[in-house]
């Protein structure tokens, strides 16, 4: 719930996709944000404000003049009150007003009041986003550090494929997140997250892989951009939908995954290796398809792939995990010492709650001084926040 104590404003303009802004409200609720939303006369006419109201629990404004919340009586209260506004769905239209400082509704007088970071999902036809008219307020707004997401390619409402689509509910809620992180404890940290388990091709249909999720990797990044880092995201093979806010380099094998973050770090504050990469792969991998042949086995021979984390070394925090079935503690000290880490996390795989796949992780924390810090079960982005709670400790110190 790490929404939870901020404004969202949200401004809903008339466009086909208002109804769009009701799914991005209940998400914000949800999320545990205080969704004040504005709307304007045209959008009363695609959705109700009855919806928003119902949604947020929160009178809905309409009207400048109207008393119709605590804020409608001073017309820049909810510019002042507001974390961050963001207009989604926003037409060309609104888009045009605040670029040239127009106020003669609520919703630009509060985009012109705000000193909080505005968010803009544009949504409307193809022929009027690709006007250099809105391409020039775009450009406008996003020399005034608006933030602009979308919009999307896809089919519009007149049947014409283009641009113009607001993009996904999720995309616009990730930029929220990453633009309200951008004053929290990782502000300005560059950090590098693996995921997810590699794949070592053995000829061109098959793989050597893990049952890996990525889901605790992809957990770490999400709440590190929560926390205002800039993350990288190096992700194998993983069934998650693609985190927004971030950039995510996707990779096979434990190869391309070491030249990815080597890359990655070149910059970076910290590096956290949560990917399951394979110690081992074919030596030879075939070109064509193996055949069944009449032999009863097979002899696969295998390599050693780089130790990522034990051989990139730099001015980054390293930090790894230790998937063990035994001697957890004892196990994860040998690896932290081995590879020169900052702090690693253990979980015992065979635990059904914690092990592979699952939602929930109960990890040990091991730092490099020795200390031992054992977490309860918990959800994986909570898991996430404790250990990023060290990588601050961590950061702060150097
Ligand atoms: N790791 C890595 N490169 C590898 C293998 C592992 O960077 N080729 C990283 C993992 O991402 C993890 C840490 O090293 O953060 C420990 O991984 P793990 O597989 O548990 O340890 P290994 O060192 O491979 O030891 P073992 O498999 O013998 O337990």
């Amino acid at each position: 719930m790490e929404m939870k104590d901020k404004t969202v404003v949200l401004g809903v303009t008339g466009s086909i996709a208002a109804y769009k802004g009701a799914e991005l409200a209940s998400q914000l609720a949800q999320a545990g944000a205080k969704v004040e939303v504005v709307m304007t006369e045209a959008a009363t006419e695609f959705i109700a404000p009855l919806t928003f109201r119902n949604i947020t629990g929160r009178p809905v404004v309409t009207k400048m003049f109207e008393l119709a919340s605590e804020y409608s009586v001073e017309h820049v209260a909810l510019a002042e009150a507001a974390d961050v506004v963001v207009i989604a769905p926003a037409t060309a239209n609104i888009i045009a007003k605040i670029a040239a400082g127009i106020a003669d509704d609520m919703l630009c007088c509060t985009v012109l009041a705000t000193k909080a970071p505005v968010i803009v999902a544009p949504a409307m036809h193809a022929s009027m986003y690709e006007n250099s008219v809105t391409q020039d307020n775009l450009a406008k707004l996003k020399s005034r550090g608006f933030t602009v997401v979308g919009p999307a390619y896809g089919r519009l409402a007149s049947g014409v494929v283009g641009m113009g689509r607001l993009v996904d509910v999720n995309e616009i809620l990730g930029t929220i997140r990453q633009v309200l992180g951008r004053s929290r404890d990782l502000a300005g940290k560059r950090i590098v997250v693996t995921a997810g388990g590699t794949q070592e091709p053995v000829d061109p249909v098959r793989c050597l892989t893990n049952r890996s999720s990525g889901k605790m990797g992809y957990a770490l990044a999400e709440a590190a951009r929560d926390r205002g880092a800039q993350v990288v995201l190096v992700s194998a093979p993983s069934s998650l939908p693609k985190p927004i806010g971030m950039d995510v380099a996707n990779v096979g094998t434990a190869q391309e995954m070491c030249e990815a973050v080597k890359k990655a770090v070149t910059k970076a504050d910290a590096l956290i290796m949560a990917a399951a990469v394979a110690d081992y792969r074919p030596k030879k991998v075939s070109k064509s398809k193996i055949k069944r042949e009449r032999a009863s086995s097979l002899m696969l021979e295998l390599e050693r792939t780089p130790d990522i984390l034990g051989e990139l070394k730099g001015k980054f925090l390293r930090v790894g995990f230790a998937a063990e079935s035994e001697d957890l503690v004892a196990n994860a000290k040998k690896k932290l010492q081995e590879k020169g880490l900052a702090l690693i996390v253990a979980n015992d795989i065979t635990a059904k709650v914690s092990g592979i796949g699952a939602d929930t992780n109960q990890v040990v924390i091991i730092d490099r001084k020795g200390k031992v810090e054992e977490l309860p079960l918990l959800p994986k982005r909570e898991v996430a926040d404790r250990i990023l709670d060290k990588v601050v400790q961590f950061l702060v110190k150097r």
